[in-house]
């Protein structure tokens, strides 16, 4: 019985002001997971686009941003040969694949999406059709290449349950002729073995920074779009205002506690905490185990000390990277052009699965 073979993808939008939550949450751990699984790691420019042109910036601003996180895959050590990288645009397979979501999902599932409410605010009249749809073009980025694994941070988890009703809604509509084409995976779906073309992709969610929050508020996460920079430590701050952030972070007035139990109902020190224990890549009882009892005036200036030390080389290859647009560009569309012969084969399937007639 054939497989799915195990494969990795996931993306950020290019909107600037890249932060820890992004770092922590989502980059460092596609760069662990490249040791284990082919990956490829995508710029989602499309997706930049959903929100109105004051949020993305327009076009310089985009450009910019582009190249601007593509840095901060490369400098935060993912491997753009081994791997790929490239931005989302450059593969016309996604857009397409996602035309054909838009017809396999229906309106009540895009309807329950938090995201889009929490985007589009008040007036919904006026947000971007993009932005409702924008889930089906995310199950498209991962499933034109029948990605198996995709890690996200917790925000994403919704998403990708829609991804996976996508899926399998695709697999049972078109189920006979994926098997007459003998496009079937065999996969197991209760009693019942049936032939699949799409996987049903697992979410990689977790760790003590899948929801980083906001230093100024620990019941907000941590977001590109706070008004306050002080909410946030961006991937291109120095030393200094990284260190100054995480002193006028917000806190209570108590030590930490003995144990991680006592963190519950105290946002702001179960945040730091998080913060310390993905940065030394263990979990909130190690940092316990070594701060308890301890008054922030102590535990502060550790998380600084170590923050700085973790994040101020990325920072600094960050800006050697990006001083060099030519090689960025060059990473690019190398990823591009590996990438876009994947999708197409998926998508030479996809169509002949639904009846679109081709050469
Ligand atoms: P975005 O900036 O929305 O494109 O998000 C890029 C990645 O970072 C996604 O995997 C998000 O789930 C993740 N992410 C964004 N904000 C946070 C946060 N505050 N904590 C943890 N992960 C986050
Ligand atoms: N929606 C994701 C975010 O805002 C970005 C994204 C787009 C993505 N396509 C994806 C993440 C595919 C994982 C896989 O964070």
């Amino acid at each position: 019985m054939s497989t799915f073979e195990q494969l990795v993808f996931s993306g950020v939008q290019p909107t600037g002001n890249l932060h820890l939550g992004n770092y922590l949450g989502a980059i460092r751990r596609w760069v662990a997971l490249q040791e284990d699984y082919n990956c490829i790691y995508c710029v989602v420019d499309q997706h930049a686009i959903t929100q109105a042109m004051s949020v993305w910036g327009g076009p310089a601003e985009l450009m910019r941003n582009t190249r601007e996180v593509t840095a901060a895959f490369l400098a935060s050590g993912i491997d753009p040969k081994k791997h790929i990288v490239f931005n989302q645009s450059r593969v016309r397979q996604h857009a397409e694949l996602a035309w054909v979501f838009n017809c396999i999902a229906r309106m009540g599932w895009l309807n329950r999406m938090t995201q889009f409410k929490d985007k589009a605010g008040k007036d919904r009249e006026n947000a971007s059709v993009g932005l409702f749809t924008y889930p089906n073009l995310m199950a498209a980025d991962i499933l034109a290449y029948r990605a198996t694994h995709v890690p996200v941070g917790e925000d994403q988890k919704q998403h990708l349950e829609l991804t996976r009703d996508i899926a399998q809604k695709f697999n049972t509509d078109f189920s006979g002729r994926i098997a007459e084409l003998g496009l079937g995976v065999e996969t197991q779906s209760g009693d019942e073995t049936i032939a699949s073309f799409f996987p049903l992709t697992e979410p990689v969610i977790g760790g003590p920074a899948a929801r980083v929050m906001s230093l100024r508020d620990g019941t907000k996460k941590m977001s590109k779009s706070d008004p306050s920079d002080l909410s946030r430590i961006n991937l291109i701050d120095d030393a200094d205002t990284i260190s100054k952030k995480i002193r006028k972070a917000k806190t209570d007035a108590e030590p930490l506690p003995s144990d991680v139990e006592g963190l519950k109902d105290r946002p702001e020190a179960d945040n730091l905490v998080g913060i310390y224990a993905a940065l030394i890549d263990a979990n909130k009882e190690k940092v316990i185990g070594d701060f308890g009892g301890q008054q922030f005036s102590v535990f502060k200036p550790a998380l600084a000390d170590l923050a700085v030390e973790r994040l101020a080389p990325i920072a600094a290859e960050m800006r050697r990277i990006s001083a060099d647009a030519s090689y960025v560009d060059a990473v690019l569309k190398d990823g591009g052009e590996r990438a876009a012969l994947l999708a197409e084969k998926t998508l030479r399937n996809v169509r002949d699965i639904i009846g679109f007639l081709q050469d």
